[in-house]
């Protein structure tokens, strides 16, 4: 094989062409195979030194050691600019921005109204009370007669209560937790100290300030020498733990037929008096229908709403609010998990 210096020179102006059309890395890759190689034009002219005469072989050792380091250098350098090329498109192309909101899923959490049972739960346990629950589904009899809640008393009533088919079961869906009371006293012996968070049930439209499903706790104590002052301080130190040291309490006469003397509570928050629930001592003829010696006990009871506790402790105003359980809201709560 004989090559000239025209063919080194097509040779290498073929490669540098090759080499500067390269668009990217991937491309000159190719251009290395075909130009630069071990198996290229200059690589295999490179070989042919051998076969030539020792004259031809020192003039075109020269041409070809030119020809190949003005390949490699245009190569190397070519090679520099397409990896900064790569290197700043790379920055721009992955770059993370650290200001988007990450996704995140939410964590679940707690309902309002549970996170403050158990609040007031811990309260009580606090003060040495137990904590009791009884069923939605109530027997009449602990629902009302049990209580001394007569017949033609108004609550019993169609339109309050939800009466269970067939109506000879004589079954209700609770209309208070005071029923929990009974069921204490008739499988406990004095003295009781019990707090009974629940879930209780009336015939109501859900509107801005009621709904039918709702919750109340009730609060039972029988013991040797209860009087209402017992009541009052208890109350207090309720209300304290729920609306801050500088909330007030007051009593009014009231009527409920499982207690007497009954009152209503009411406490003094931002700026007005609200109704909190009812209160009293408990009625002896509720003591005695639990085999509770009158003489020998006497006891105080309370029932407040929590929802109407959670809604002016917290400004909410309307219950759809606490009902509806949308997570806008109850975000505001935390997670509540302990
Ligand atoms: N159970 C009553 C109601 O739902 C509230 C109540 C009043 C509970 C007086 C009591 C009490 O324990 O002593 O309206």
């Amino acid at each position: 094989m004989s090559i000239s210096s025209a063919d080194i020179d097509s040779i290498t102006s073929a490669a540098l062409s090759a080499i500067e059309a390269a668009a990217d890395l991937e491309a000159l890759k190719e251009v290395r195979i075909a130009h630069v190689g071990d198996r290229s034009p200059i690589a295999r002219a490179n070989q042919s030194l051998g076969s030539m005469e020792v004259s031809e072989r020192a003039q075109f050792g020269k041409v070809i050691g030119q020809a190949k380091s003005s390949i490699n250098s245009a190569f190397e350098s070519r090679q520099r600019v397409l990896e900064a090329e790569r290197d700043a498109r790379v920055l721009v192309e992955e770059r993370v921005d650290v200001s988007i909101a990450a996704k995140r899923s939410l964590p679940g959490g707690l309902h309002p109204l549970t996170i403050l049972t158990n609040e007031i739960c811990d309260l009580f346990l606090g003060l040495g009370y137990r904590v009791a629950e009884g069923p939605e589904l109530e027997a009449e009899w602990l629902n009302f007669d049990a209580l001394n809640i007569p017949a033609d008393h108004p609550a019993r009533t169609m339109q309050d209560t939800f009466f269970i088919e067939p109506l000879d079961s004589h079954l209700v869906l609770r209309t208070h937790t005071s029923p929990v009371q009974m069921r204490t006293m008739l499988e406990q012996e004095p003295p009781i100290y019990v707090i009974c968070p629940g879930r209780t049930y009336r015939a109501d439209e859900l509107d801005a300030t009621h709904t039918p499903v709702f919750s109340q706790v009730e609060g039972l104590v029988i013991d040797k020498g209860i009087t209402m002052a017992d009541l009052k301080g208890t109350l207090d130190y309720f209300a304290r733990a729920m609306f801050g040291p500088d909330v007030k309490t007051r009593l009014r006469p009231s009527f409920f037929p499982f207690t007497e003397p009954s009152a209503e509570v009411d406490f003094y928050f931002n700026g007005r008096w609200v109704e909190w629930g009812g209160c009293g001592m408990v009625n002896p003829k509720v003591l005695r229908a639990a085999g509770i010696d009158p003489d020998e006990y006497s006891g105080f009871a309370f029932g407040m709403g929590l929802e109407r506790t959670l809604m002016v402790r917290h400004g909410i105003t309307d219950m759809h609010d606490i009902v509806e359980g949308d997570i806008r809201f109850t975000q505001n709560f935390g997670s509540g998990l302990r």
